[in-house]
């Protein structure tokens, strides 16, 4: 395993182990964001502070973006890219699927990947071109599933205007798929298209650090992660799935993008 590696893999345990000790005495302190479902507790900011810290301190020139805390410039060419709760709300409520998300990246490309699915016990890891692991143990995602039969998962952004189309698109997904599944944690999801649990998972509004390490996850377990039109994972649609099911999913989301002509 490489340095990169194992730092982002005990940092990972190290906040998620702090998180679990702190929720139970956790304070009122909940504020919102960019709309009422867009919540963020005192422990999403400790969380990433405690990353950072020990990131930092490891490799004082490496630059650092996390989504409470934003970007630290470094002179490295290495960048971490921290999620510190991904699923503040399920984390707020005490349903288990929330996760400290860390991906490392190289000048520019992500290296490795660590999920931690904390009130799971699950850590998910993956490194670039070798793999991708549940507590060591290798994933590979479900292939040759027909959209008809497949259990989807999916996620809606915080923006009330967005989330109105949103469910517009679930209307035109349900009755061509198996199923849809809502579990409230990007990272969670992806995790779940690499070990199988899901088929396929897709949003519209995400941020980078939702899928930054959970993506390498699902990529290294044989999944295809993309946007519209050949393009990469990004905020306008971030889709996955094994590759015949993806092209089939991303022809059924594309005219249904309500964003596409903007
Ligand atoms: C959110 C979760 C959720 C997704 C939202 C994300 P947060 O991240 O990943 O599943 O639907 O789009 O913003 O705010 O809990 O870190
Ligand atoms: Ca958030
Ligand atoms: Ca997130
Ligand atoms: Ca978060």
């Amino acid at each position: 395993m490489s340095d990169l590696q194992k730092l982002a893999e005990d940092v990972a345990r190290e906040a998620g182990a702090m998180l679990l000790a702190e929720r139970p005495s956790m304070s009122a302190s909940v504020e919102t964001k960019s709309s009422p479902t867009d919540v963020v507790t005192a422990l999403d900011k400790a969380s990433e502070e405690l990353i950072r810290a020990r990131i930092l301190a490891a490799r004082p020139d490496d630059m650092i973006l996390g989504e409470e805390g934003g970007d630290t410039p470094g002179t490295s060419g290495v960048r971490w890219v921290v999620d510190p709760i991904d699923g503040t709300v399920n984390f707020l409520y005490g349903l288990a699927d929330w996760a400290v998300s860390i991906a490392v990246e190289v000048d520019g490309q992500i290296v490795a990947g660590v999920v931690n699915v904390v009130p799971r016990g699950e850590l998910f890891t993956a490194a670039l071109g070798e793999g991708a692991w549940l507590n060591g143990s290798r994933l590979r995602c479900n292939e040759d599933v027909p959209l008809e039969r497949a259990l989807v998962a999916t996620g809606f952004g915080y923006s009330h205007t967005r989330r109105a189309v949103q469910g517009e698109v679930v209307a035109a997904v349900l009755p061509r798929v198996r199923d849809i599944r809502r579990g409230g944690s990007c990272a969670t999801d992806l995790c779940s298209v690499a070990a199988g649990r899901v088929d396929a998972y897709y949003e519209r509004g995400i941020n980078y650090w939702d899928y930054a390490a959970a993506g390498l996850v699902a990529a290294e377990s044989g999944a295809r992660i993309g946007g519209l039109h050949g393009k990469g994972p990004n905020t306008e649609l971030t889709l996955c799935a094994a590759p015949g099911l993806f092209e089939e999913l991303h022809d059924l989301l594309e005219p249904l993008d309500p964003e596409r002509d903007s």
